[in-house]
């Protein structure tokens, strides 16, 4: 699966985004990660009252992915509350890296205004990933 419906994928992270925890910062994101299988994995932000074990969106849904055995991914939609599309964090970059450094983002806001990168290529240049210790598995 290369071709797929990037509206019907940022539609899916905007709903995701009403799964949010977020009564702290009041932003609620919503990720959607299409695998290459097809399936699709949702994720939220759930924060916490000891604000650094917060979670973002897209570390929802990678484990939640990973975890069903999925590993190989096509895209990631990620929609923030806001005006203007929501780019991942640092953070989410580098997990998001692990897997996928071709992954095309898109990055989408709650005005339905979106942008499209690519992982590797315009979010994390020069990125540290698993090929630097030989691994891969
Ligand atoms: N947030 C995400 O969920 N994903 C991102 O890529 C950016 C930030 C969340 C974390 C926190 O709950 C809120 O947005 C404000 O930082």
């Amino acid at each position: 699966m290369t071709d797929f419906d990037k509206q019907a994928l940022l539609d899916a992270a905007s709903a995701a985004r009403g799964s949010a925890y977020a009564p702290y910062s009041k932003f609620r994101v919503g990720a959607a990660l299409l695998a290459r299988d097809g399936r699709v994995f949702l994720g939220a932000n759930v924060e916490n009252a000891a604000y650094g074990s917060t979670i973002c969106a897209e570390r929802v849904a990678l484990p939640a992915a990973v975890v069903a055995g999925a590993r190989d991914f096509v895209a990631l939609a990620v929609v923030g509350d806001g005006d203007g599309p929501v780019t991942p964090c640092g953070a989410c970059r580098q997990v998001l890296f692990e897997f996928c450094p071709q992954l095309i983002v898109l990055a989408g806001g709650a005005d339905g205004s979106s942008r499209r990168y690519l992982l590797g290529a315009d979010l994390l240049p020069d990125g540290f990933g698993p090929i630097r210790l030989n691994e891969g598995q």
